[in-house]
């Protein structure tokens, strides 16, 4: 069940998801997908228009009309208001009506409603007798909410306690589509089952981590929306910090999703605390005037539709976190995200300590490269090692060479989308790719002091920067401050 079935995301992302799960023959058969909105309108108008946004948003933009019609014969619409419990009841007819056991008490519910809403829905749908807290023989409920979960920590506690009044938290499915996403995937794979790179992942080796996060689109139509997040609210407190997670956390004691989410917990419960005093000297916002993108003209954040003309809200967060634990300690992580940049890339770099300054260092001076090793989240997928090497020729030269691995050439192109591996996840019960309570509640509390920090000042002027370059210049003094530099994300051709 998709509540709020209209939406965008519906279109863009969960049906073009079950869609192809459904191509792949991956999904549970039988299946019903009853998407559940306030317009009304029959199943055939619902299909139609979701076949549409199949053309236009799915990984492939082609669909089968024959498997088409095979996947629409399982989609149902139900018209309802959120508020009212006989549209409720109308809904548990309607799952009632397929007359299959399976069908009527194994129950997916999606809420990708505003958030206001969620606590309301899951009300109704317990008191429906949809949603069933204890678990009775084969039968399972669950409930997959989107973000934003919250808007700081003490809403996402207020969130936490409404929902589990009616639900177990193994029950409660709380998405971070970048978990979703192959590559976020295989930092795991890559940290734990290669015995070169773990060894090097620590301290004594790594000089400090950078992940960039940026994207060439600006707030576009979501201006209402954005107003209310805020660049910390949208990216930091949720993907960069998930991200920075698994590069940063302990191996788990075994593959069980409690495992591997204790060991992310413990991580960011390890990442100290900025007091909003300490704001300034650690975090950088920014917010994009008009510009350049690929040689569009983009307007400043300021006029973009629904947005204050003398608003403060950030499009670009860069910071500087420290891991207060054994591994970790003394290393800062850089991570930063932004709209209107020049180009769209998500990449952790983990950027090693230089030789001493004796030998080859001695000789070539800064030309000499410190070891790096970037893990390309996307586009371009894949993983690059930096080293030097010599230029051949008589003379001694040293310049930075690469190893490359790439997605594409390795396993072809095909790249799942994050929401086909989330939803399977899902509707097979298995919630390591989800956030637990106590993580959201975690990711909150780092984030909320950032907030306070900023809320009495409004932007300054070097808090400014131009659509189409990479931020503010105050996020280059963050990292000068300490001989660091920015490494922007190169385009992959
Ligand atoms: C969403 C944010 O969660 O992630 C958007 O709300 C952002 O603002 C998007 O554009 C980025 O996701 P992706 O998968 O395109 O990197």
């Amino acid at each position: 069940m998709i509540f709020g079935a209209s939406g965008d995301l519906t279109a863009r992302k969960l049906i073009p998801a079950l869609y192809q799960l459904f191509a792949e023959k991956q999904l549970p058969d039988p299946i019903r997908i009853i998407g559940f909105a306030r317009r009304e309108k029959p199943d055939e108008a619902w299909r139609a228009e979701l076949k549409i946004g199949m053309e236009t948003f799915s990984r492939t933009k082609r669909v089968d009309p024959q498997i088409w019609q095979d996947f629409a014969a399982n989609l149902f619409y139900c018209q309802g208001e959120f508020t009212d419990p006989k549209a409720y009841e109308k809904l548990g007819q309607q799952i009632a009506s397929s007359g299959k056991e399976e069908l009527s008490r194994n129950l997916l519910f999606y809420l990708s409603t505003s958030p206001s809403q969620f606590a309301e829905i899951v009300e109704h749908l317990a008191k429906a007798g949809l949603l069933r807290r204890a678990e009775r023989g084969p039968a399972w409920q669950r409930v997959v909410v989107e973000k934003p979960f919250g808007h700081d920590l003490a809403s996402a506690q207020q969130l936490n306690a409404e929902l589990t009044r009616f639900l177990q938290e193994k029950q409660i499915y709380r998405i971070d589509h970048y978990l979703g996403k192959e590559t976020v995937q295989n930092i795991l794979m890559f940290r734990f089952s290669n015995a070169i790179f773990e060894q090097l992942w620590t301290r004594q080796s790594v000089d400090h981590v950078q992940i960039t996060v940026s994207e060439k689109i600006g707030v576009g139509s979501r201006g209402g929306y954005y107003e209310e997040a805020g660049a910390l609210r949208d990216m930091v407190q949720n993907h960069l910090l998930q991200v920075m997670a698994l590069i940063a956390m302990e191996p788990p004691v075994s593959l069980e999703a409690e495992s591997i989410r204790d060991e992310k917990v413990k991580m960011l419960k390890s990442i100290r605390l900025l007091h909003p005093s300490q704001v300034a000297a650690n975090v950088v916002r920014g917010q994009y005037t008009e510009g350049e993108v690929d040689g569009q003209r983009r307007l400043a954040y300021r006029q973009e539709v629904k947005v204050k003309p003398g608003s403060n809200v950030e499009t670009y967060v860069a910071a500087r976190f420290f891991v207060d634990n054994w591994r970790w300690s003394g290393v800062p992580f850089y991570l930063r995200t932004g709209k209107n940049l020049p180009l769209s890339a998500s990449e952790v770099r983990v950027q090693f300590r230089p030789t001493p300054n004796v030998l080859f260092a001695a000789q070539c001076g800064p030309k000499l490269d410190a070891n790096a090793i970037t893990l390309r989240l996307q586009p371009n997928e894949g993983i690059t090692l930096r080293f030097n090497g010599k230029v051949p020729g008589t003379s001694l030269q040293i310049r930075p060479v690469r190893m490359h691995f790439s997605y594409d050439a390795e396993f072809g192109a095909y790249t799942p989308e994050a929401y086909e591996r989330l939803l399977l996840e899902a509707l097979s019960g298995d919630a390591t790719l989800f956030i637990r309570r106590d993580e959201v509640e975690t990711a909150w509390r780092i984030v909320d002091p950032i907030r306070e920090g900023w809320s009495k000042e409004p932007l300054t002027e070097q808090e400014f920067y131009a659509a189409g370059t990479w931020g503010p210049v105050a996020a280059d003094q963050l990292l000068a401050a300490q001989g660091h530099a920015w490494r922007n994300p190169q385009p992959i051709t």
